[in-house]
Parts: C-alpha cells; structure tokens; sequence
C-alpha cells in the first residue's frame, strides 16, 4: 500500500527537460528524504507530487486524505495576523470562524508557537516563528501527507534542529507521510526512514537507501557517522554537493 505514487515522471521547462522517467513511491506513515545537487529539479518534483504543477509525463497516484505543504520561505501573508494565516487554509474549505480559530491555536501549539506571538503580523515575528507558523498552517488541516521543500534552509543550525525536532513529533504523533525536500544530508537521516537520491540530472531516482532505527530515536553520533559513510563511501552520494551553474546556459 503506497499514500504517493509517482510513476514515469518527466517534465520540461521551455523544451528543455528537467525531469525524466522519475519513479517514487511513499508509504503510509513513512517520511522520504528526497536529496539531489542543485538544479536537479528537486522543488519540480515535489511540485508535481502536490498537484501544484502537471507533469508532461507520467501519472501522479494520491492515495491520502488531506495534504499540507512547506515551503523554503514562509509563504504569510503579510496582513494577517500568525493564527490568521496558520487557519487560512481551514477557510478555504469552509471551517466555520470560531472552529477554525480553534484548530489554528492548537497547531501552533505543536509546532510550540506562544499563545502571544499569534496575534502578531509576520513582519512582527522571527524568521523561525515564521517558519512555525508555516509549518502550523501545513499541519492545521490534520494532513495525513506533508510535502517539505527545503523548508530550514535558511535557518541557523541550532533553530534548525529544534525545527527538525517538531517535524519529526508532528510526524510521529500525528502519523502523517512526507516527502521532505533538503540539500542537507545529516537533516535527511535525521528526519527520514528512507532517503531517495534523484539524478544529477533529474533522470530517474539514482538509488535509494533505508535508514536504520526510528527517526527522533538516533543519536547523534550514528547520524554523523552514517552521513560520513554516506559521503565517502556510497557513490550514490558523490554528486549531491555539485552545484548547477553549468546549466544555467
Ligand atoms: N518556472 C520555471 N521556468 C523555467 N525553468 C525552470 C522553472 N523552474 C525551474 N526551472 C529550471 O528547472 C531546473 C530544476 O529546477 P528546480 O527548482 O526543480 O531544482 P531544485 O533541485 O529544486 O534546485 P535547488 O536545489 O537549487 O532548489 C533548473 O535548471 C531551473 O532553472
Ligand atoms: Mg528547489
């Protein structure tokens, strides 16, 4: 049983292909690192999975309920308030106002957002409570799939593992399924069961490897010492650093 299915993918941009014949598949409850060099079409892919962008090629099979989706920068909206925008996408389908108010509070309680910061506009709020409150907003709709595109980035190294730490709750507590895009490969084996490699190149996923244990239950040290291993010994790994100026041409 799969909750994503992506068979036979490709796409092109302006003739150009990006993606060829990409086949992933994600269980119910599991969470897929999806790494890849820069460029490899990585952020296409998961755009594709979400049903935000129509592949020209292939068929995307959704086997889930509800999906929510992260994405690099927040994505608020400026004039509204943190718990406005984390309920938004509960007002797209109809919550009535009181109920949606409610369920707003109490996902931005699992992604530990304070009760004071909700009242405030984004341009009132951390970059790391932002990416909270986008990550609210993704978790509100109780999704059972969650779609993660390089979501901490550009956050500093001690945030970003306090926000690797909720994802991996949320993900536990709440059993949803994701696809999490990152460059990052210590988050990748931190947060994953599974990390899936695409090509350099977007043709097809190179490999793929299963982690040992339970995400939120490895230490430290096995999860550097399987990313050394990784990185030194595993071919699969060697081009994930390359970056993709060549072909910016
Ligand atoms: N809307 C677009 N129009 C034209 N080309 C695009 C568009 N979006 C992406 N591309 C190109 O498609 C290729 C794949 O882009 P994509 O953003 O999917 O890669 P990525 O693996 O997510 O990269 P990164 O790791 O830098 O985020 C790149 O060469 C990019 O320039
Ligand atoms: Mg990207």
């Amino acid at each position: 049983m799969t909750a994503l299915t992506l068979a036979g993918i490709g796409h092109a941009y302006l003739g150009r292909t990006v993606l060829d014949n990409v086949e992933l598949a994600v269980a119910p409850g599991e969470v897929v690192a999806l790494v890849g060099a820069s460029g490899c079409g990585k952020s296409t892919l998961v755009q594709i999975a979400a049903g935000i962008i129509e592949p020209m090629r292939g068929r995307t099979v959704r086997s889930y309920a509800r999906q929510g989706m992260v994405f690099q920068e927040p994505r608020l909206m400026p004039w509204a308030t943190a718990v406005d925008n984390i309920a938004y996408p509960l007002k797209l389908v109809g919550v009535p106002y009181g109920e949606r108010r409610g369920r707003a509070r109490a996902a931005a309680a699992r992604v530990a957002l304070a009760a004071d910061d909700l009242g405030k506009f984004p341009v009132a709020l951390s970059g790391g409570m932002r990416q909270r409150a986008a990550i609210a907003r993704a978790l509100v709709v109780e999704p059972d799939f969650v779609f993660f595109d390089e979501p901490f980035t550009a956050l500093d190294q001690a945030l970003k593992r306090r926000m690797q730490d909720l994802v991996i709750e949320a993900a536990t507590m709440q059993a949803f399924a994701a696809l999490f895009i990152t460059h990052d490969l210590i988050e990748a084996v931190r947060i994953a069961h599974r990390i899936a490699v695409l090509d350099l190149n977007g043709r097809g996923v190179a490999g793929e490897r299963t982690l040992p244990g339970v995400p939120g239950m490895r230490q430290d040290r096995d999860i550097f010492d399987e990313v050394q291993s990784f990185l030194h010994d595993d071919p699969l790994f060697c081009h994930i650093n390359d970056v993709d100026e060549r072909r910016e041409a």
